[in-house]
């Protein structure tokens, strides 16, 4: 079976156990998830059913929270066009971490990697897409006097001693190897990776990234240079893809229309498109469905309720099972899912009416620590 897990590309049936093992990292196990819903004094719906799977480092976090030592987050989007619902899930975990454990958080947006990626993408609409990301995340809820959303066209001024620092200790045989680089490849991306390491450096404390398991191989390599400089390995929590609405499998892309809902589109799009394109697990006909029951587990509507938007253990046991039984029918499941996700943008329209994007960028406490920073070359 191929599959390709790249930052860039997500190809084919994704098994995500032969993943740990290729990238090498580990399960998050049973032992590992107890101790940090005891620390955060509880427990959230992507971790509790095992959506974020995988870790680097988890327990070393933990450890250096409990002995006081602290850590802080970093996260990131790189503002290739609007945002889709699959994005902001590892943004909703972050959040959750960073009010459970009152952390600092760093969100880099990579503008200059979506401009060296695409020929064709012009510089304008990469301007357009950054802010309206940016209003996304802001909008989302995190602490604005922990938080620093930075662009790096702009922000690269303060961290460009930084970056030659990274890159110096980075050959292109290994960003080669890691990310598949090839003759063809620019030059900009070549040296992009160490770029979005430099925020794993924001601190002398260990730092935490949340992002789905696509983004790890930047970590991989920023592992091997990081003490080096003086600094700590990285950790990571890494999730699985939110599946497309057309398949169960694979992973949600900004490259398909029909298989994303985006976070600006309206009620009356969002019913059409769960509608007509959500893959169902239910049967041919009714009457074969009220005989043989339908399927969660391929079921996509039941997928995206389960991964994030039936937080109710009840409720969500009780959808599966009338599922399964055939007393639930597809319409009806989709109904479900619709009203579920109209209620998250409703809600999230709305507080996007209401934030203050340039407490995050620049006037927040951390904000305007960062732009007074001077980071230096050893
Ligand atoms: P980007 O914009 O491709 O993705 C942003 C974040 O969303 C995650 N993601 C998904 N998670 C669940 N289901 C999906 N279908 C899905 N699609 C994307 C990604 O893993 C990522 O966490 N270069 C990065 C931006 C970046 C970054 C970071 C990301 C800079 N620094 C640190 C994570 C952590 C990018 O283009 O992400």
């Amino acid at each position: 079976m191929v599959q390709t897990v790249t930052p860039w590309e997500v190809k084919g049936e994704i098994d995500y156990k032969r993943l740990i093992t290729e990238f090498g990292t580990k399960e998050i196990n049973p032992t590992i998830k107890d101790k940090i819903e005891e620390l955060a004094g509880g427990s959230h719906v992507l971790l509790r059913r095992n959506f974020f799977f995988s870790h680097r480092d988890l327990n070393l976090v933990l450890r250096d929270y409990e002995e006081k030592k602290g850590f802080f987050l970093y996260t990131g989007r790189g503002p290739s066009g609007p945002m889709h619902i699959g994005h902001i899930v590892p943004l909703l975990f972050t959040k959750w971490l960073q009010e459970k454990f009152g952390v600092n958080l760093y969100i880099q947006i990579t503008d200059d990697e979506k401009f060296l990626l695409k020929r064709e993408r012009s510089w304008e609409k990469i301007e357009k897409d950054s802010k309206s990301n940016i209003l996304d995340i802001c909008a989302l809820g995190f602490d604005p006097d922990k938080t620093f959303v930075f662009r790096n066209s702009e922000y690269i001024k303060k961290i460009y001693p930084m970056f030659l620092e990274i890159s110096r200790r980075i050959t292109y045989s290994t960003v080669k190897s890691v990310f598949g680089f090839v003759n063809e490849s620019n030059v900009g991306m070549i040296s992009f990776p160490a770029i979005q390491m430099v925020p794993t450096f924001f601190e002398k404390k260990r730092c935490l990234i949340p992002s789905a398991i696509d983004q790890d191989p930047y970590w991989r390599v920023q592992r091997d240079i990081a003490e080096t400089i003086g600094y700590q390995k990285a950790a990571a929590i890494h999730s699985r893809f939110l599946p497309p609405l057309t398949s169960p499998q694979g992973k949600m892309s900004a490259s398909s229309e029909e298989s994303a809902v985006w976070l600006n589109d309206d009620e009356k799009t969002v019913k059409q498109k769960v509608m007509k394109y959500a893959f169902s697990g239910g049967r041919e006909t009714v009457e074969e469905h009220r005989r043989r029951g339908g399927r969660p587990e391929v079921d996509v509507s039941f997928q995206w309720l389960k991964i994030i938007f039936e937080e109710n253990d009840n409720k969500i046991s009780s959808i599966s099972e009338d599922y399964k039984k055939g007393k639930m029918l597809t319409g009806e499941l989709k109904e479900i899912l619709v009203e579920k996700i109209n209620s998250f943008l409703g809600n999230h329209r709305k507080n996007k009416e209401k934030v203050d994007v340039d407490k995050f960028m620049y006037k927040g406490k951390l904000a305007k620590n960062m732009w007074e920073k001077e980071f230096e070359i050893s």
